[in-house]
């Protein structure tokens, strides 16, 4: 059987008014396993076709009521993705042309054989196939391209896209800072691919992932016999990022003595592989990104302060998750649509009590645990809605402990426990509104004024 999706018959409308016709085409398609209707004119085949999305239509040319190029044209006009095939009798080949220039994909000449028409239609599908893989694709490199996978509309992350947008095409260092899962790989690919370097090649490395000794041949790369198992050249990362970007990811991993070369690399604009005597000029812009501290790693002596400054001429901060709660039921959207590609769910939501819990939450491994946390709920939800026993744990002990679990309630004060829970809900309401007081006062049901007062009172920023 031949399957668009599973159990989806390919669905074809016969539309000609010789009745003899429609059904020598109904019985020979429905062997092949397609699905047939019928149409004995244009007016018939319109009005089929509001009801139901056929894949494909053979059209007559001739036919009383509404003929086929004046059904065609008002197929056009609606747009849609079928693909419509002509049937030219003899004395229509140029009406048949016309249709072609009009958007019919193909047009098949009477009579024809069975053979025939199965041969054309296998071949619409194959090149509707094309176009969709196509369409896939080029969606994926848009998606890369500009922002449009990066979901947030905190005015913060909003920022930032600007900044990006901004420092792309200049060749100046990034250093992208912020908790784990908060996206800085996404943000360093942003910049690439929002640069004009993006048709070179982006290469990310880990620093914290590669042993010490490997890890400078892996970088600058080696000549054969620099070391025992240096039995060849070896070009490194560096020059294979060249003309494009390397991503340093975990700079803070960095050992000490390769953050000196790094550095000589970063000002003097050329490398030397492990063993070799000369050094090659290399243009590869360098983003590095850090969960840490860095600043207090240059402090305890951890990083070197040149490295640190040559690094750092840009830096980006991203946000934690927990600061720009307003994000998460678009986050939590598009991780639906993303595993239910991947799992074959689709059209699965999720309950207003579920997003409300995700709200809850402070998120310490961000985007991340969040996107982690979607996945999982997707898989045990059955195919029905989200709900919160789909929480994990982590999510739903801080539920039926709310008020209980922070430090500031350990002295069991009523007060302090409510002042802790006022304290929580503000920021939250902050975070929901983007910062803007007026909405945020309404949500909390307290006046403009009050909720001032207490942005003070609580040192609320
Ligand atoms: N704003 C966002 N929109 C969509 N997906 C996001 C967003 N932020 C992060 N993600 C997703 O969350 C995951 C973590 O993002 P990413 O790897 O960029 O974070 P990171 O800051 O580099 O984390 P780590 O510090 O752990 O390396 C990825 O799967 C990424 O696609
Ligand atoms: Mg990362």
């Amino acid at each position: 059987m031949m399957g668009k999706g599973p159990g989806k018959l390919r669905s074809v409308l016969v539309v000609d008014d010789e009745e003899n016709l429609r059904h020598m085409l109904s019985v020979t398609l429905g062997k092949q396993g397609y699905a047939v209707d019928q149409a004995a004119n244009g007016e018939e085949a319109l009005e089929k076709s509001t009801v139901r999305d056929y894949d494909f239509i053979l059209c007559d040319i001739r036919m009383p009521v509404m003929d086929g190029p004046a059904f065609l044209a008002r197929m056009v006009e609606r747009g849609g993705g079928t693909t419509i095939i002509m049937m030219s009798a003899y004395g229509t080949m140029t009406d048949a042309l016309d249709c072609m220039k009009q958007g019919a994909y193909d047009f098949i000449s009477k009579p024809f054989k069975n053979d025939e028409i199965v041969l054309t239609l296998r071949k619409a599908e194959e090149r509707e196939k094309l176009k969709r893989e196509n369409r896939r694709l080029k969606k994926l490199l848009g998606r890369e391209y500009s922002f449009a996978h990066i979901y947030s509309k905190n005015p913060r992350m909003q920022e930032i896209f600007t900044l990006v947008r901004k420092v792309a095409d200049f060749r100046t260092t990034v250093l992208v800072l912020g908790e784990s899962g908060t996206g800085k790989e996404l943000i360093a690919r942003a910049v690439h691919f929002n640069s004009n370097r993006r048709s070179a090649p982006f290469v990310a490395v880990n620093c914290g992932a590669i042993p010490e000794s490997l890890l400078e041949s892996e970088l600058f790369g080696h000549v054969r016999g620099a070391f025992t198992d240096a039995s060849g050249d070896k070009a490194g990362l560096f020059e294979q990022a060249n003309g494009g970007t390397l991503f340093l990811d975990e700079i803070g991993e960095l050992p000490l003595p390769l953050q000196v070369k790094l550095l000589r690399v970063l000002q003097e604009g050329e490398i030397r592989r492990v063993g070799a005597t000369a050094s090659v000029p290399i243009d590869a812009r360098v983003i590095s990104a850090t969960s840490k501290d860095l600043a207090r790693e240059v402090a305890e002596q951890r990083f070197r302060e040149d490295l640190f400054f040559r690094l750092n001429v840009f830096s980006i901060v991203l946000p934690p998750l927990r600061e720009r709660l307003e994000d998460i039921p678009l986050l939590v959207d598009h991780f639906l649509e993303k595993y239910g590609e991947r799992y074959g769910l689709f059209g699965v939501s999720v309950t207003s009590g579920f997003i409300h819990a995700l709200m809850e939450y402070t998120w310490p491994g961000n985007v991340r645990e969040l996107e982690n946390c979607v996945e999982r709920a997707l898989v045990l939800c059955d195919g029905g809605d989200i709900d919160e026993p789909c929480l994990p744990a982590t999510v739903r002990a801080m539920l039926t402990d709310e008020v209980c679990t922070s430090s500031e309630e350990e002295s069991l004060s009523i007060k302090r426990a409510e002042a802790a829970l006022e304290r929580r809900l503000i920021a939250k309401a902050l975070a929901v509104t983007g910062g803007n007081r007026t909405h945020a006062a309404k949500l909390l049901d307290i006046s403009h004024r009050a909720l001032l007062y207490k942005i003070k009172e609580f040192g609320i920023c």
